[in-house]
């Protein structure tokens, strides 16, 4: 089985590149029917185009309100024959019919350990806070903004001399691990919705490396005797 799904962007679509890349080596049951993004000019089209895959500009300015702009969007997205959407750097937020039309089938990446840091220029704000432990986020669309159930979260660690740029980029790497992972349980069937929780299906594939996560979990590190 092959999940066919769309993927919505507005920038340049690095994450879009991982989940391709992922699919091309056969590691994601998934077909991409369409990459939509809401600016002509995303570099996540040009990517899409390059791969065969069909790109869709929907530019805002084109529609006369937002409903208009939803119904197009939502009618893109349907006629691809997707039955899933990822959304990969999607700067808009998501009319209750589409969200609707695709309940539990829309995933997120958000560059913040929600529930902290939810809206835009998260990375920034959290360098501005003075976070030490800093991540990324894949959770499960809902109506509410960067609400929904959580799939994974990867933390980074952050540190005084950090700054939105250097944050992002550090959080950035590993958005490029966990969203093709989180895409490829969703493809296969494994992720289940109970309230705010989502349950991942066993499989007999062994674990990454540990390394990846567990020396950053506590930043800076504890000194021996603690
Ligand atoms: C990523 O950092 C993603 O987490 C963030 O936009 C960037 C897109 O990068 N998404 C949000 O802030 C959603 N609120 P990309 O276009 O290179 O994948």
């Amino acid at each position: 089985m092959t999940l066919p799904l769309a993927i919505l962007a507005s920038g340049g679509g690095s994450n879009l590149q991982a989940i391709i890349d992922r699919i091309e080596e056969g590691k994601i049951a998934a077909r991409i029917t369409a990459v939509v993004s809401n600016k002509p000019q995303a570099r996540a089209l040009s990517r899409a185009r390059a791969h065969g895959i069909p790109a869709i500009a929907l530019p805002q300015d084109d529609y006369p309100d937002r409903a208009a702009y939803d119904a197009a969007l939502l009618a893109a997205v349907q006629d691809s024959g997707a039955q899933a959407v990822v959304l990969a750097g999607y700067l808009r937020l998501l009319a209750p019919p589409f969200i609707a039309a695709f309940k539990n089938r829309i995933l997120n990446i958000h560059p913040a350990l929600l529930p902290s840091f939810p809206g835009l220029r998260v990375q920034a704000a959290a360098a501005a806070y003075g976070v030490t432990i800093a991540g990324a986020t894949v959770h499960f669309v809902d109506e509410e903004m960067d609400n929904g159930p959580i799939v994974i979260q990867a933390a980074v660690p952050a540190g005084p001399d950090d700054d939105g740029e250097s944050l992002a980029a550090r959080i950035l790497t590993l958005e490029h691990r966990i969203y093709p992972q989180a895409v490829a349980w969703l493809a296969a069937g494994r992720l289940a919705i109970a309230g705010r929780k989502t349950r991942l299906a066993p499989s007999s594939l062994p674990p990454a490396d540990l390394a990846l996560v567990s020396p950053c979990l506590v930043n800076p590190m504890l000194e021996e005797g603690f």
